[in-house]
């Protein structure tokens, strides 16, 4: 990973494939690997279901598959030539030792690529999109009888896999994806997934809910609702439309004790409704997770995002008055075609504006057939990209470390998620604002809501020391008192 992109958190995440197999069953045993966002890791869970029930097991270990998966992402050049090295050392790795092995490319970049892979590359046997998955087990049926590649690009308008209990791999037992609409709609200029995955569409409400009980059944005291364009989510049930606030009205309601992030939104669906129901709702996340992409109006113009500087800026604004204390972080690119310098000053002077808590920021990069492709010309140099990228990730590193400096001395109810990276006696969790806190593990325990009272930070986490065991519902008590 280039060091100029080192807290591009999507990117670390393709650095670490996130998602092994299960504990093996059936005979056919399948390793399927994960790259990219928390969709692709909540597809990944749809994918494990169809095969266990059909008969495939499921292994961590890619020495013992027969089979091995990997579901990709597109969304930047980077993406996409990870995964290739990924795939051509499998491929290889396969011709040396004779292996009976057959190799397939989920999600993104099957459906991007298609038959290229197959024919052009020859580099795998199976090729499956990510609206195709319950077809997944004929596909492979079929490459391994015929030994021909097999492939199903198909998008569809429906699927939304509302039927399909996910198997959760990898699990903390404490924190769940919960996917609620797939696709987007919106087209921005540079983004190639409304062409990945399809047109929008919203799962039932009904299979959302039964989904959620199930979860806090089994002891899951978090939830991050998924959808590419999560708050334009709509379902008509019963000749009414239930929108996101409702939805999430209706999750909050599930349990008292269960918190609810989502992920990701767009600024033009991010309603005062919406907001209301952060407010009201105790266990609904004081964060939202609300990209900007630019800081200069005539950019978001090109870019197609549908809203000016000052609308998003009156948005934070807004959200601020209905939710005091709400947290954001956001989504940046630098190097936009055709940004002037001023224009890229106009991003820095909106971060200090907003003060983000967290960012993920990106280098542009032109992604085959998108609007900006066809329309635009990729004319900011390498170097000036690499630059203003990397002043808005010192930029950030400075506010984020500034913002947590002023959590000192306040006391926060954090979810303890498992054992801190760097030592077994301590626990990490994240505060209602999103904030990874470490703390020392006393007699706590994953999935333990603790009352902590912030001793320390860096510009990503903050220290503390914990103060007593709690509930969200006492926390919502004592708000109500004070
Ligand atoms: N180049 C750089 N960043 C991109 N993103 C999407 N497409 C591109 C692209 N072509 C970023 C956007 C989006 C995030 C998931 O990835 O910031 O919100
Ligand atoms: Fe891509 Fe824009 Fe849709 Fe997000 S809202 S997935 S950036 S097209």
């Amino acid at each position: 990973m280039q060091v100029i992109e080192d807290i591009d958190i999507l990117d670390e995440d393709l650095d670490a494939p996130k998602m092994t197999a299960a504990e093996a069953e059936g005979t056919r045993q399948v390793y399927l690997e994960t790259y990219g966002c928390q969709m692709n890791v909540s597809d990944s869970e749809i994918v494990a279901s169809v095969l266990r029930k059909n008969g495939f097991g499921l292994t961590h270990s890619q020495e013992e598959a027969d089979v091995v998966l990997i579901n990709t992402c597109a969304i930047r050049e980077n993406a996409e030539q990870k995964v290739r090295r990924r795939l051509d050392h499998l491929r290889a790795d396969k011709t040396k030792r004779h292996r009976d092995l057959t190799l397939g490319v989920l999600g993104c970049m099957a459906e991007r690529l298609r038959e290229k892979l197959l024919e052009q590359e020859q580099l795998v046997d199976l090729v499956v999109g990510p609206d195709a998955y319950r077809d997944l087990p004929r596909l492979l049926g079929e490459a391994e009888e015929t030994g021909q590649a097999a492939v199903n690009v198909q998008l569809s308008k429906e699927e939304t896999y509302a039927d399909i209990a996910p198997v959760r791999y990898d699990t903390n037992g404490v924190s769940a994806f919960v996917s609620i609409m797939r696709g987007c709609d919106n087209m921005c200029a540079f983004c190639v997934v409304p062409f990945t995955r399809g047109r929008e569409r919203s799962r039932p409400v009904t299979s959302i809910l039964s989904e959620v009980s199930q979860l806090v059944e089994e002891g899951y005291k978090e939830v991050t609702v998924l959808g590419q364009n999560v708050n334009s989510y709509r379902y008509e049930d019963g000749g009414r439309a239930v929108d996101f606030p409702e939805l999430l009205y209706r999750i909050s309601q599930v349990s008292p004790e269960l918190r609810i992030r989502y992920s990701t939104s767009h600024p033009k669906d991010c309603s005062d409704a919406l907001l209301r129901v952060h407010r009201e709702q105790h266990n609904i996340c004081n964060y939202i997770h609300l990209p900007v992409q630019h800081g200069n109006t005539e950019v978001l113009d090109r870019m197609r995002r549908t809203y000016t500087r000052e609308q998003y800026r009156q948005l934070i604004a807004r959200a601020r008055t209905i939710c005091p204390g709400i947290s954001f972080s956001t989504d940046i690119i630098a190097g936009f075609c055709g940004e002037t310098e001023a224009q890229h000053e106009d991003t820095l002077s909106l971060m200090r504006e907003v003060r983000y808590d967290h960012a993920y920021m990106f280098m542009y990069s032109e992604r085959p057939n998108t609007y900006a492709a066809r329309k635009y010309e990729d004319d900011v140099p390498e170097a000036v990209k690499k630059r203003r990228l990397s002043e808005i990730i010192t930029l950030q590193r400075t506010i984020s470390e500034e913002k947590n400096r002023t959590e000192i001395g306040a006391e926060h109810v954090v979810l303890v998620e498992g054992p801190s990276k760097r030592s077994d006696a301590q626990l990490c969790g994240r505060t209602d604002t999103n904030k990874m806190v470490v703390f020392d593990r006393e007699d706590y325990t994953q999935g333990d809501y603790v009352r902590v009272r912030i001793t320390d930070c860096t510009s990503a986490t903050l220290m503390g020391e914990p103060l007593g065991p709690t509930t969200l519902a006492a926390e919502a008590g004592r708000l109500a008192v004070a």
